[in-house]
């Protein structure tokens, strides 16, 4: 086992330049004069930079893209359990790094393991076990609380290494907290996030419109980027506050542009989407930021939207972004609706659309040539992502 010290962003995998970028954008904003680093790349869904306490407290509190914020404390060749749980408790009796303190409750979350010479449980027993034994011997007791430790730990294997870190956030970061009802096939908030970043939304000219918004997702994160909004609440705080480091910090609520004016538009045929929409985006805070219609999406043409933008609308500037129904979880009627969004799209002769796709047949009728194409999955669902050019 050894000592590191790094910040770990985890994501969606292919989202590595959308992840640096988006961090990039808010630690210039946050940490006036910061130097980025630049991360390593640990696959195709993982960044590493050096841990600093402002940069890890703004990825946590802002940044949309990552799926987890981890601080990476150890790691280990180990691929039997004795020798991991002795590294590790000498590691930990050693460390003096403020992440640890007297009476706090831990959990142990551990992802792919599965190449270590033990099962998933043992590896987590034998992790637990050294903490335990290795705050010990530096006087501090532990305990253990599955629910809501103040420390969740995770552990990974990359490239055979074992590393063991504190999740920053203490949950996964695609739970906000706004969505209080989702809808039959909705999409991950960070994917949402990265669909907006993928697609270049530029708030100050873009009117981003998403005329199949399910539980609108995509326009309520494309609206929380806008603005950089604050992840947290005074109500809902992440775990990180809770260690001896950020014992000084506070809960960073405010948004870092928070007088960005962000032209959205959410559409949906159907009514209860369209109280889902408008229910969420007040959970959010972003309901006087957005423009809700309940419509079908082939009545939606650019005289609709010009009446409903007003004198900003300006067709150059109109970027369609959605995700079809996928046909595996939702029902029928799919190809006509492809069809029908493919004529749809011909009224527009200028500006972009992008979609996340779940069933091949849309690019067959699609017709356009994409001009980004990227594989992209949403939870266990395999699909792309693609730009069009209108
Ligand atoms: C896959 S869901 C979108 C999920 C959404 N991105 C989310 O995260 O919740 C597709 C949505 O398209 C809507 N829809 C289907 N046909 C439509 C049509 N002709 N016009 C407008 N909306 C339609 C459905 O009601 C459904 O809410």
């Amino acid at each position: 086992m050894a000592s590191i010290d790094n910040l770990r962003l985890i994501g969606i995998s292919g989202t590595n330049k959308v992840m640096a970028g988006e961090l990039s954008r808010l630690a210039r904003r946050a940490i006036p004069g910061i130097r980025m680093p630049k991360p390593a790349k640990q696959g195709l869904g993982a960044l590493v930079y050096p841990f600093d306490t402002e940069l890890a407290a703004v990825a946590v509190s802002y940044h949309r893209t990552a799926s987890r914020v981890l601080w990476d404390l150890f790691e280990s060749h180990a691929r039997r359990l004795e020798p991991l749980y002795e590294e590790l408790v000498e590691d930990i009796s050693r460390d003096t790094r403020e992440w640890l303190w007297d009476g706090a409750s831990i959990s142990i979350r551990a992802r792919n393991v599965q190449s270590f010479a033990a099962g998933e449980r043992q590896v987590v027993g034998a992790v637990k076990n050294a903490l335990v034994d290795g705050a010990r011997a530096r006087g501090m007791r532990l305990r253990i609380e599955p629910d809501d430790p103040d420390i969740l730990i995770a552990v990974r294997i990359h490239d055979g290494i074992l590393s063991v870190s504190v999740d920053l956030a203490g949950r996964a970061m695609h739970q906000r907290g706004y969505r209080l009802e989702a809808g039959d096939a909705p999409l991950r908030e960070n994917l949402a996030a990265v669909l907006v970043m993928l697609s270049r939304y530029d708030s100050r000219s873009d009117v981003l419109v998403d005329p199949l918004a399910g539980s609108g997702t995509i326009p309520i994160e494309a609206i929380l980027m806008a603005k950089a909004a604050s992840q947290w609440t005074e109500k809902r705080q992440p775990a990180y506050l809770r260690l001896p480091i950020y014992s000084e910090a506070k809960v960073k609520t405010e948004a870092l542009y928070p007088d960005s004016k962000p032209t959205v538009v959410a559409c949906d045929i159907d009514m209860r989407a369209i109280e889902m929409i408008r229910q969420n985006a007040k959970a959010a805070g972003v309901l006087d930021d957005l423009q809700v219609i309940h419509i079908d999406v082939r009545d939606l043409s650019p005289r609709v939207l010009e009446k409903t933008v007003g004198p900003t609308w300006d067709p150059r500037q109109v970027l369609v972004l959605c995700n079809p129904p996928y046909g595996e979880r939702l029902e029928g009627g799919e190809v006509d609706l492809y069809q029908d969004l493919n004529e749809w799209s011909q009224q527009f002769t200028e500006g972009r659309a992008a979609f996340m796709i779940g069933n091949p047949q849309f690019e067959e009728i699609f017709k356009r040539e994409p001009r980004v194409r990227k594989p992209i999955s949403n939870g266990s669902l395999r699909g792309y992502y693609c730009l069009y050019d209108l």
